[in-house]
């Protein structure tokens, strides 16, 4: 079969990519989806066990920090696009470690920027960068953050994203790499790994864990679904003008406490516990340094000129990621039984 695109979406076993390539692999039979990732403690190549057998999904299992891996990959498959997800993700991860993060997202990106650049001749190709809110840095209660918002990263993780966005508008503007950008909110679905705050709380009230909350638990955060992000990645790889980026959020803004309160709720009704049984497990912790304020997402730019909007209600989403991990607690027992141990005590003891 001769495809009409080779696409590589690097970080394609991740929570994101899994539902990238997902979609993409799905919807479009004449791509051939080529998912390049390191496999670190974040891939699970169980998250896309449903499509793993389709004739046009192909697994490669690559560093984006090895020019030989990127290379071995361009030439192998052809590559003609690329959906670049594959990063180190956690920010208080990278509060107790920034270099990985350096490593990974800002040297990682500007190999395979440089290794598209050195790869692609021709014209009608597209590097299409996932980026973060988090590059703006924090909000008071008023305002939102827009394409034209000024950064401002806090954090080693989103100072590291920064930085790699920096890299591909200098790859468009220095070389004419044809790249776009997005910058989304959190998002929240199936297969999220659980030290971000949803999955953790879900799997802490399952097992009668305490539930962290950092601070007061005042802070927002602006919550997307997470098949609703990779439908607007969708949507821009295929209709986002060259050299521009666009925010991406739910308009559905939540304190840390209030959120946590409802998966209380919701569990105490799906485990048979009487009401405010899990609320007595939040446990107020030390704050996370650094920590940013408020997120919220003006995503006008992408609604009025390529027609995306959120579709899932954040209700009925969660009810349905909260119904996921009660189907799949042997997927997190999995992930979570070896180095995850570690991690955990280090970061709640
Ligand atoms: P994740 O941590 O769940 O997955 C990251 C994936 O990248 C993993 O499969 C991992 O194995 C892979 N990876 C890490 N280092 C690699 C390397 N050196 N080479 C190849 N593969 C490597 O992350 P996620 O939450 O799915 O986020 C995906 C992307 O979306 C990231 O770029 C992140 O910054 C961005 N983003 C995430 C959110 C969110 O709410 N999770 C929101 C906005 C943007
Ligand atoms: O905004 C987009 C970003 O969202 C992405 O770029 C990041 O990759 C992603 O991890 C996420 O970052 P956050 O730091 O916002 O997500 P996290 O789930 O780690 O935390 C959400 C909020 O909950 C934040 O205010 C910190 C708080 N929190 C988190 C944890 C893990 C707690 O109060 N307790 C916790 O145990």
């Amino acid at each position: 079969m001769s495809y009409t695109k080779n696409i590589l979406i690097t970080g394609g076993a991740g929570f994101i990519g899994s539902h990238v390539i997902r979609l993409f692999v799905n919807k479009y039979p004449n791509y051939r989806i080529i998912n390049f990732d390191k496999l670190t403690y974040a891939g699970n190549l169980k998250n896309l066990k449903d499509i793993e057998e389709k004739s046009n999904y192909v697994f490669f299992k690559g560093d984006i920090c090895s020019t030989k891996d990127l290379k071995n990959v361009f030439t192998t498959y052809s590559i003609t696009d690329v959906i670049h997800l594959a990063a180190e993700s956690h920010v208080d991860r990278s509060i107790e470690g920034p270099m990985e993060f350096v490593m990974t997202n800002v040297v990682g990106t500007v190999n395979l920027l440089q290794t598209a650049k050195e790869n692609w001749i021709e014209e009608g190709h597209v590097f299409y960068h996932v980026s973060t809110d988090e590059v703006f840095g924090s909000l008071g209660s008023e305002g939102l953050f827009s394409e034209t918002t000024s950064y401002d990263p806090r954090s080693p993780y989103s100072a590291s994203k920064a930085s790699s966005d920096h890299f591909v508008r200098a790859y468009f503007h220095t070389y004419g790499l044809p790249v776009k950008i997005s910058n989304c909110s959190n998002n929240y679905g199936s297969h999220h790994f659980p030290e971000k705050l949803i999955p953790l709380i879900i799997n802490n009230i399952f097992n009668n864990k305490p539930l962290p909350i950092y601070g007061k638990g005042d802070n927002i955060r602006d919550w997307l679904w997470v098949e609703d992000h990779a439908l607007a990645i969708d949507t821009i790889f295929h209709n986002g003008k060259l050299g521009e980026s666009y925010n991406v959020g739910g308009l559905n803004e939540w304190t840390n406490i209030d959120l946590v309160k409802y998966l209380c709720k919701i569990l105490d009704k799906k485990l048979n516990r009487s009401e405010g049984t899990n609320e007595k497990l939040i446990t107020f912790v030390k704050d996370r340094a650094g920590h940013d304020a408020r997120y919220a997402i003006d995503a006008s730019k992408l609604a009025n000129d390529l027609g995306w909007k959120p579709s899932v209600k954040f209700e009925e989403g969660l009810e349905k990621t909260v119904d996921w991990y009660l189907a799949n607690m042997d997927w997190v027992s999995e992930i979570t039984s070896g180095e995850y141990q570690d991690y955990y005590t280090k970061m709640y003891r």
